[in-house]
């Protein structure tokens, strides 16, 4: 199948899915279901394939873990020990990430419409701000002294994203200062006395090759904007973020993002501008962890209504995507993944809304072998964006997380409310 990958996902003799060599089912069977597994091994193995496509020009970039991704502390751990920084969208998150280990000068905020307590907060724990608006630099003098180190979010004026929801630079953006007043971002910045070191900019979430010519556009203009700045403050910035983005396949149709081709360009554009010493960052969150989870379910229905059904265990208070931006998810059963005998289902949750179905939407019914009631479903590249966009909603608790590293399996949390 096309999303088998040694060491991490295969079919096994009984015709079964196994993760890093444990079999979903019997997972299922100990540990209950809805349940989120992820694969240690993996999770290092995607961030070294970025580290790597990095180190074949440069060594000097650095690599911040988008944490809204996944924010378990036991994955924050895992790559911390690899060497990660980290992006946090909030307080809390920083708060979380150092609370797994890293120290306050890996971490990085980069925020929206923050507020003041925010400030406040990340002021008082010494967590770096990239910032996002001048309402921000304005209300920042009242919490932090002069000479603090920042950096500004721009919005290049071009974004990309598997969805609209996840396109964050262009027009109607809510996102980064736009360019026509980065000049005057630079004036409030100098006139507060804070130390202007870093330019950013995050076009959008979850782009392929298709997108890569248009992610490079981006790091053309944000590189000539970084010069302008530095001839008009005088002194180099020492960081320039090209925040994060790169996509996985989700489906039989998506390439491989070509993460040489990313580097390459990154660092080839950085090496023949004039900010030659400026350490490239960048911030991947779904490329590290996206594929290194899985969601297992229980089938407890299988039924013709209006259309053939297979209900499961948990709804978009488990898994989001598909409800919130028409996602397609790959979906197997786990107790037989290959077979002949085949039909089109809606695949349907368990909460009181109709668009609660797994499939991308309603009216496009997927494809399965037929199932029994009792068998697993399992939800492929559920490891970004899942537990962490989790909630409660009709007063379910959220799911049990798992960990395979290698021949051990780790609840690395429970079932919360
Ligand atoms: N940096 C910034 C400033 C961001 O806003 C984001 C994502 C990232 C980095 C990481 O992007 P990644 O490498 O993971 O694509 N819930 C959506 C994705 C929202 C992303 C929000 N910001 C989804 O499920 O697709």
């Amino acid at each position: 199948m096309w999303w088998e990958k040694k060491g991490h996902l295969k079919v096994n003799d009984e015709n079964h899915l196994s993760i890093a060599d444990h079999d979903a089912c019997a997972l299922a069977g100990e540990y209950g279901t809805p349940v989120y597994v992820y694969n240690k091994q993996r999770i290092i193995d995607n961030f070294s394939a970025i580290r790597n496509a990095f180190r074949k020009h440069t060594d000097n970039f650095r690599i911040h873990y988008a944490m809204k991704a996944n924010s378990n502390p036991e994955i924050l751990r895992i790559l911390h020990k690899q060497g990660a920084y980290i992006d946090a969208v909030s307080p809390y998150e920083a708060k979380l990430a150092i609370d797994s280990g890293f120290p306050a000068e890996r971490i990085m905020f980069t925020g929206t419409s923050v507020s003041n307590t925010d400030l406040k907060m990340l002021v008082n724990d010494d967590i770096f701000i990239n910032i996002d608006s001048m309402s921000q630099i304005k209300r920042l003098r009242k919490f932090a002294g002069k000479g603090l180190n920042v950096s500004l979010r721009w919005n290049p004026g071009m974004g990309a994203g598997h969805h609209g929801h996840t396109i964050t630079a262009g027009k109607h953006i809510k996102f980064g200062i736009p360019e026509s007043k980065l000049d005057l971002a630079v004036d409030e910045v100098i006139s507060a006395g804070f130390n202007l070191v870093g330019l950013h900019q995050h076009i959008g979430s979850g782009w392929l090759a298709e997108d890569v010519p248009v992610f490079l556009d981006t790091v053309d203009k944000t590189i000539a904007a970084a010069v302008k700045i530095q001839d008009k403050i005088g002194h180099d910035l020492e960081f320039i973020d090209f925040g994060g983005g790169p996509g996985i396949p989700y489906s039989a149709d998506d390439k491989e993002f070509p993460l040489d081709i990313y580097a390459k360009g990154i660092c080839e554009k950085i090496a023949s501008s004039t900010l030659k010493d400026a350490q490239i960052a960048i911030e991947p969150g779904r490329y590290i962890v996206g594929d290194a989870g899985v969601l297992l379910l229980e089938i407890n229905t299988v039924e013709e209504k209006n259309v053939p059904i297979i209900g499961v265990d948990a709804g978009f208070n488990t898994l989001a995507r598909p409800s919130f931006y028409g996602s397609y998810h790959e979906m197997i059963i786990g107790n037989h993944v290959l077979s002949k005998n085949t039909k089109e289902y809606m695949i349907a949750g368990n909460l009181c809304e109709s668009g609660d179905v797994f499939n991308e939407n309603r009216e496009t019914l997927r494809k399965l072998p037929v199932p029994r009631e009792g068998d697993i479903l399992v939800i492929l590249n559920a490891g970004a964006y899942g537990y962490s966009m989790a909630s409660t909603y009709n007063s379910r608790p959220k799911p049990r997380e798992l960990l395979v590293d290698e021949g051990k399996v780790k609840i690395i949390r429970d079932v919360e409310w």
